[in-house]
């Protein structure tokens, strides 16, 4: 059996976070078209990672322990529609330094442990929709605030009803 797994870092927000983001969102996005994000599968991507060894996981997590970042907030305030992918969601309008230095800390453990990720500009982004037909036309007028405290590690499964994620790590933010 293979030992590997399809994992990536991730912000996982609360029940009440993800609540209010979709009651905030769901008159933008009716206009859309194509298909909600699972009410549990709501997070923001850190650090895809794919296909990784079990070696490599223990590696990940160590480094993940290691990592040296304060707490922060995210201000998620503005739409995201990406036309090709067909994905509608939600971002902040400016990357808190915190949350780029996670980013650039997570990067560089998982080349160190032989994890290939991508080297792009970080583009945090709550997915809401995807196969969208459209943007939404309406501002979303009301920040969402999410104190962000730990960061995760999930794993992710395609299953026959869709993708399922599974957080099998979580560590707190200290700087
Ligand atoms: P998303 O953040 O735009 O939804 C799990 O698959 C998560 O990793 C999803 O949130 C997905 O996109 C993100 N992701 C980033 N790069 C990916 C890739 N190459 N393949 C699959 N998912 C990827």
């Amino acid at each position: 059996m293979s030992d590997r797994e399809r994992l990536f870092f991730a912000l996982w927000p609360s029940e009440a976070l993800r609540k209010q983001l979709v009651n905030e969102t769901r008159r933008g996005l009716r206009s859309c078209g194509g298909r909600p994000v699972p009410f549990s599968n709501i997070h923001l991507t850190l650090v895809f990672l794919g296909s990784v060894s079990r070696r490599q996981r223990e590696c990940l997590e160590n480094a993940a322990e290691s990592v040296e970042v304060n707490p922060f907030a995210l201000e998620l305030q503005r739409w995201e529609y990406w036309r090709r992918p067909r994905v509608v969601g939600c971002r902040p309008a400016e990357i808190p330094d915190a949350l780029e230095g996670l980013v650039t800390q997570l990067r560089v453990s998982a080349k160190a442990c032989g994890v290939d990720v991508e080297s792009r500009p970080f583009t945090p982004h709550v997915t809401l929709m995807r196969k969208a037909q459209r943007g939404p036309h309406i501002p979303l007028h009301e920040p969402l605030h999410w104190p962000v405290v730990e960061f995760s590690l999930v794993r992710s499964q395609t299953l026959p009803e869709g993708a399922h994620y599974e957080s099998v790590g979580t560590w707190g933010l200290h700087g």
